[in-house]
């Protein structure tokens, strides 16, 4: 199959172009198209055959149940079957934009569009491209990240392409996209409120709407029996081809490890590449600097892990950031796609 590539201005999207993206999810075929966060792959979320292309395309464990995007929030209520008050709470606040909400699910949800599960998990994206894409089609779009299974999410059409080229029919191009970490996941369909997935919909913001909610265990690190929550979070997720070696401790002593490990790596003849967010120089094979505020460091994450691998390199060292705001969901994604965590 040839993937054809459409390329749609963000700031001023022609509606009759993102038309025959729209044909194609009605014909129950598959759509990358942009979000404020990353690519998704979009296919009609009621219909299961076209999820199934899903599923197959990316490689997905069908246990994995894929986010529902809607663009108009009356959409929500047919694929739920009740809306508590913490989620009109939140949708007010952070509706369109990079927040899911996991409710429980209404019978026109298909099973395997939720991996199985009897919640769904729904969000509103705010990118205008992917607003008038779902709102043309006439159905919601479920759309999981647009990369193969394991892979770091895509922030540009290129990456893409470099992973579904041949086996999807369409990609929208709309440029990088905005935040480069996926959204905020929040279950709401148990009596306690919790965080599944750390984004750009901070915890703090949302403690500031709902009071209080519980932090899913695994992302504190610590062993549970609720994995079944989320089972996204049981794939080892977002790694690049290297090794990444991610260091947590105070500036200084980091930097000390990574030069430390840098010469005992280089000793042992290895490629070694540096991420940082210090504009040090260092005497890597690779070293890319990228950024020091936090909303650059989540642009550049995902792009930075396959720059290393485009760039062959064995072992990547990284340190960690302070996990306030923002820096919560980029140190999931580094601790998801570590192959191994230093503190110093
Ligand atoms: O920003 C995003 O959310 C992007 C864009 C394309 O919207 N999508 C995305 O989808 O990241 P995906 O499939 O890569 O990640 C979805 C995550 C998975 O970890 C999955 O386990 C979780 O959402 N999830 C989906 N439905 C769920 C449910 N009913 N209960 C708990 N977790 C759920
Ligand atoms: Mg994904």
């Amino acid at each position: 199959m040839q993937t054809k590539i459409l390329r749609i201005n963000p700031i001023t999207p022609q509606i009759s172009k993102i038309r025959q993206a729209s044909k194609i999810i009605k014909s129950g075929n598959l759509v990358a198209f942009p979000t404020e966060t990353v690519y998704g792959l979009g296919a009609n979320a009621l219909d299961p055959k076209s999820i199934k292309k899903i599923f197959e395309v990316k490689g997905r464990p069908s246990d994995n149940p894929l986010i529902i995007h809607i663009s108009d929030v009356a959409d929500l209520g047919m694929l739920v079957v009740h809306i508590p008050d913490t989620a009109y709470k939140l949708i007010d606040k952070f509706w369109p934009g990079p927040l899911t909400l996991v409710l429980k699910k209404s019978k026109i949800v298909p099973k395997i569009t939720t991996g199985g599960m009897n919640t769904v998990a729904v969000r509103m994206p705010e990118n205008k491209i992917a607003q008038i894409l779902i709102r043309e089609s006439g159905v919601p779009i479920a759309a999981p990240s647009a990369n193969i299974s394991g892979r770091p999410s895509p922030t540009t059409s290129e990456h893409v392409l470099d992973d579904l080229s041949g086996k999807i029919s369409m990609i929208i191009d709309g440029g990088k996209t905005k935040i480069g970490i996926e959204s905020t996941i929040v279950d709401l369909s148990k009596k306690n409120p919790m965080l599944l997935r750390p984004g750009s919909v901070t915890l703090e913001q949302l403690q500031d709407v709902i009071g209080k909610i519980t932090i899913h265990p695994i992302l504190q690190e610590r062993k549970t029996k609720l994995v079944h929550r989320s089972p996204g979070m049981k794939y080892r997720h977002y790694s690049p081809n290297a090794k990444i070696i991610l260091i947590e401790g105070s500036k200084d002593k980091a930097n000390d490890k990574i030069l430390h490990l840098l010469a005992q790596f280089k000793k042992q003849g290895k490629k070694v590449g540096v991420m940082s967010t210090e504009n040090f120089v260092y005497d890597s094979d690779v070293t890319i600097f990228i950024g020091s505020n936090f909303d650059v460091i989540a642009a550049n994450l995902f792009k930075t892990f396959r720059e290393f691998d485009a760039r062959k390199v064995d072992i990547v060292l990284a340190c960690g950031i302070n996990r306030k705001g923002l820096g919560l969901g980029i140190m999931n994604r580094l601790g998801k796609a570590a192959y191994k965590k230093i503190k110093v």
